[in-house]
């Protein structure tokens, strides 16, 4: 077993601040919304807060495009709120972490601006400037959100500074030791402030291949994703060894890193004792079905992909040490509009994800609203998209010959405003968010979802996610639900996932009937008590038989089962 660790039997929850409460009625969610929410979460039984980027920002890429470290954008309020928000997160046990943005930080930085000024001197150091061929771009290297990762600098016919997000987030040359220790020294001081840690942000992405050379296209505009080069670039390892060292370590820091290209079997690497990272996201479902092409030509996610990606996850990893298990979050679709067949989309299937992300091995991870079952928004236009790389998307349809009815619909599944639209609190105007228009419009079933609503009801999907919550902490099965190995079973079955949480105290097995058809399950235990069943309360609850072939089930469209064998 792995060695145990203060945060492995918590439930985690991610805030997008812009889109979770609105405290002071200018349509922008802010640290007062924060503050005012966190009882909820306490009710809830959250114990570790994510709060994406609050920081001083110019919001080309909400927030995550830093102009200042130090500083709270106003937008959000002040310092003083941020202390606030911190003792009075304390007081109901919840530890606050924020967002470690350093691949790149905004061009509106000071260390930017004065490269801008004296690209030969320190601050031209901080990032990289690199000559052009004959003013053409240096290699052929295609951003994440577009068009080359190179852009000319003001003012010079053949220099460029590489961003391998938008042209406003320029790349911070970690090679530079300079730029390390300041980093260090940012990340020291929030942590003196008091915060649990961080979430680390591309953090793959620092390291790059340096001889910025042109790669094979993988698409007719000639170039090549920039991604690609984290193949080739060696020892990404020793910077975040040596961050964790400088600046972790010291205040035992709770870090989490998003990483999406990286080898499995490295995994020694990233988590466990002698990992980077304390734990990573388990992103292996999301990245399914992806296509080269772009978002227009992805396919849609098989209950049997789901499974084996989830699988193949646990296998490399719960020797080694604890990933984070999440559905979706800020830049992923809603869960349940990605993972569940659009007909079959009802608190029933709902609530078979919530039990599937929460008994699975690994830190239960929630994106605010997944605890009410918020779903995918129906974009009318592209003019209703705020989103970046939603944008940049879309012309890479259209630049496919799609016209702009099919463009949208394809790729509006997969933009990163499904789920930044408000916080759906109650069926008051602006879903409760605001008392003011929202910056981005709310979803129009923020009637039929809310919390408001779903707190009364013992059968909501709120109420599931509270009760697996609890049992994740009953003292009774903790260590199983925490600790216990993961082993697959009834894997010939399609649409089915199954599996053990085999514990010191007891063995659960984990039924989770992905598909509307019922279907009859036939385990060979002996069932001694069903712990957790999503018909519960309802007549077709889970009646077992014992048989000579062994216990037989007949499991209604996606029940979830819990037992206890
Ligand atoms: C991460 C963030 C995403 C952001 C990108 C650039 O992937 O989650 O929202 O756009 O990094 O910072
Ligand atoms: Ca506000």
């Amino acid at each position: 077993m792995i060695k145990k660790k203060w945060w492995h039997d918590k439930v985690a929850y991610q805030i997008y601040p812009k889109s979770f409460k609105d405290g002071n009625s200018d349509g922008i969610g802010d640290l007062r919304g924060i503050i005012e929410k966190l009882d909820y979460l306490e009710e809830l039984g959250v114990e570790i807060v994510w709060i994406s980027p609050i920081y001083q920002s110019p919001f080309i890429d909400q927030g995550y495009d830093i102009s200042d470290y130090y500083a709270i954008d106003p937008v959000f309020g002040t310092m003083d709120d941020m202390d606030e928000l911190l003792l009075e997160a304390k007081k109901r046990n919840i530890s606050i972490v924020m967002d470690l943005v350093v691949n790149h930080c905004s061009d509106q930085h000071e260390w930017f601006q004065k490269a801008l000024r004296d690209p030969f001197g320190k601050y031209g150091r901080y990032f990289y400037i690199r000559e052009g061929k004959n003013g053409n771009p240096p290699c052929n290297w295609r951003s994440y959100f577009g068009g080359s990762v190179w852009e000319k600098l003001p003012g010079y016919e053949n220099l460029f500074y590489l961003h391998m997000f938008a042209k406003e987030q320029p790349d911070l040359n970690w090679e530079n030791p300079q730029v390390r220790q300041e980093i260090y020294k940012m990340i020291r001081w929030w942590l003196k402030k008091g915060i649990a840690g961080f979430r680390l942000d591309a953090i793959i992405n620092i390291k790059k291949d340096l001889r910025f050379q042109d790669m094979p296209a993988d698409r007719e505009d000639g170039m090549c994703t920039g991604a690609k080069m984290l193949q080739y670039a060696e020892g990404v390892h020793e910077f975040l060894q040596e961050m964790k060292q400088e600046a972790f370590e010291p205040y035992q820091a709770f870090t989490i890193g998003e990483l999406f290209d990286f080898r499995p079997e490295e995994m020694e690497r990233y988590i466990g004792d002698n990992g980077c990272f304390e734990s990573i996201f388990d992103f292996a479902p999301h990245i399914l079905g992806g296509s080269e092409k772009g978002w227009f030509a992805r396919r849609p996610v098989t209950p049997d992909e789901f499974r084996d990606a989830v699988y193949h996850s646990k296998t490399v990893s719960q020797d080694i040490g604890m990933m984070a298990n999440i559905i979706e979050n800020h830049d992923e679709p809603r869960g349940v509009s990605r993972y569940l067949p659009e007909h079959d989309i009802n608190e029933t299937s709902k609530k078979m994800l919530a039990g599937i992300s929460l008994m699975t091995y690994g830190l239960p991870f929630l994106y605010q609203g997944q605890e009410i079952g918020m779903t995918n928004k129906q974009f009318q236009s592209i003019e209703e998209v705020d989103d970046i790389n939603t944008l940049d998307e879309y012309n890479v349809a259209i630049e496919n010959g799609l016209d702009k009815e099919q463009a949208l619909k394809l790729i509006a599944g997969m933009s990163r405003d499904n789920a930044r639209t408000p916080m759906q609190w109650s069926n008051e105007p602006n879903a409760g968010f605001s008392k003011s228009n929202p910056w981005l419009a709310v979803n129009d079933n923020y009637s039929e979802i809310n919390v408001e609503e779903q707190k009364t009801r013992k059968d909501s999907v709120w109420s599931f996610y509270k009760k697996l919550i609890s049992f994740r902490k009953n003292p009774e099965y903790t260590e199983t639900v925490v600790y216990g190995r993961q082993i697959p079973v009834l894997t010939e079955l399609k649409n089915f996932m199954g599996f053990y949480r085999r514990g010191e105290k007891q063995v659960l097995l984990v039924l989770a009937n992905y598909q509307s058809q019922k279907r009859e399950i036939v385990i060979k235990e002996k069932v001694k008590r069903i712990l957790i069943d999503n018909y519960e309360g309802s007549c077709d609850t889970a009646k077992p038989i014992q048989t000579e072939k062994g216990t037989v089930f007949l499991m209604e469209s996606y029940q979830f089962l819990v037992i206890e064998v």
